[in-house]
């Protein structure tokens, strides 16, 4: 029996997965994750919001089952994508009276997705309400957190608002409330950079919107509930807002030793200057953590080998992925060795149109660095020190 409760006939039903260790094929997972979804009992009508990933229906039959309930009315999807919306065939077919509650956008979505047939969806508008008796749930459009048809719902008598993705992190956990606030933060923080990242000019009136209610609980459906909001709202206002860190992010590889070398010398010259730095070599990094790095870098400087004339090809792939995420980035360059010559800078440009970043003068090194190469280096974390200081957007 894992149904949790949060308040009166207001229940956590869903699936913890504790195993799960990657996400979208993409991001590590170190905490695994978890697929809410809520049970609202009201005096005359019972709702589910959200559901779970398909492969752990059984999960949420269970629990559904403990709660003895035989009857549900409305399912109410907030996102289409399937580790929420993927076992809601399944809830129909169980319960067929139920009819699913969403925005036109979803409906459609979950038409294609899930070939739920038009005659089992209600459509309602931003700010409709839906009475459960003497419970009231209101629907508020919050777009691209991450996908167009993204809603939220309140529920207005206990003052909770169920975010779907909006505010959500991966973490498995028997506890239902957040229990330890800084790892709460650094989960969410996981989450925000790989899908939420991209949509931060949308996210903030996204964000407005939801502080303008009165909210005692954020309940997303991944990780855990959140009984003091302001705590993760604060997180998402710092995010998304266009204020940076005195900080640069540095992805490398390195075949020979030469790029290494450049990058230890690089990141003990920006120590130096009392810059904060993160090295990532790429062959061993989380892709997760460069993610998280990025959120507030105010510099990202690619380091890479010439290899078949270009970047190496797993640092290429990590500057796609980091150009897909979208950081917040102010100023970027390229350091790097070669030894007779290739197209790295071109390449790089090429791979980060998203990143609206000035580029600072790259330093390209023939072979392994000696003095006057050091010195360029030297050179390099001072221009970004200086960049850094002028620059309004970095906190200072
Ligand atoms: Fe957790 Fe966008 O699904």
């Amino acid at each position: 029996m894992t149904f949790r409760k949060l308040k009166e006939n207001v229940y956590s039903v869903g699936a913890i997965d504790w195993d799960r260790t990657i996400f979208d094929e993409l991001i590590p997972l170190p905490d695994g994750t978890s697929y809410n979804s809520y049970l609202v009992k009201g005096s005359q009508k019972i709702a589910l919001i959200d559901t779970v990933d398909p492969k752990k229906s059984d999960e949420l039959f269970e629990n559904l089952e403990d709660l003895g309930i035989n009857r549900i009315d409305y399912v109410i999807s907030n996102h289409a994508e399937q580790d929420h919306s993927g076992t809601i065939p399944m809830v129909l077919n169980k319960f067929p009276e139920a009819k699913v509650i969403t925005n036109k956008k979803c409906k459609n979505l979950e038409k294609d997705l899930l070939a739920i047939s038009d005659e089992k969806f209600i459509t309602v508008e931003d700010g409709e309400t839906l009475s459960l008796g003497d419970k009231t749930l209101k629907f508020i459009f919050t777009p691209w957190v991450h996908w167009p048809e993204t809603m939220s719902t309140y529920l207005m008598e206990d003052k909770i608002m169920f975010t779907c993705d909006f505010f959500g992190s991966h973490i498995a956990s028997s506890d239902l409330f957040v229990d330890n606030e800084s790892k709460a933060i650094e989960d969410a923080k996981r989450y925000y950079a790989e899908i939420m990242m991209p949509f931060r000019a949308v996210i903030r009136s996204d964000l407005k919107k939801v502080k303008g209610f009165d909210v005692d609980f954020i309940a997303p459906s991944h990780g855990q509930v959140y009984n003091h909001p302001k705590l993760i709202m604060d997180a998402y206002e710092d995010w998304i807002s266009d204020k940076v860190r005195d900080k640069v992010v540095i992805i490398y590889a390195s075949m020979h030793g030469s790029t290494k070398k450049i990058v230890e010398h690089l990141t003990g010259s920006l120590m130096k200057k009392g810059v904060k730095v993160k090295p990532f070599n790429v062959i061993t990094a989380d892709v997760g953590e460069i993610a998280m790095a990025l959120v507030d870098a105010a510099t990202v400087v690619v380091a890479s080998p010439t290899v078949l004339i270009g970047l190496h090809p797993k640092v290429a792939y990590v500057v796609s992925f980091a150009n897909a995420i979208k950081p917040k980035v102010k100023f970027m360059s390229f350091v790097g060795s070669y030894g007779w010559g290739g197209k790295a800078i071109e390449q790089l440009k090429g791979l980060t149109p998203h990143l609206s970043a000035e580029i600072i003068e790259p330093v390209l090194i023939k072979g392994f660095p000696r003095t006057e190469d050091f010195n360029s280096l030297d050179e390099l974390a001072q221009k970004i020190s200086i960049k850094h200081k002028e620059c309004e957007f970095v906190k200072k």
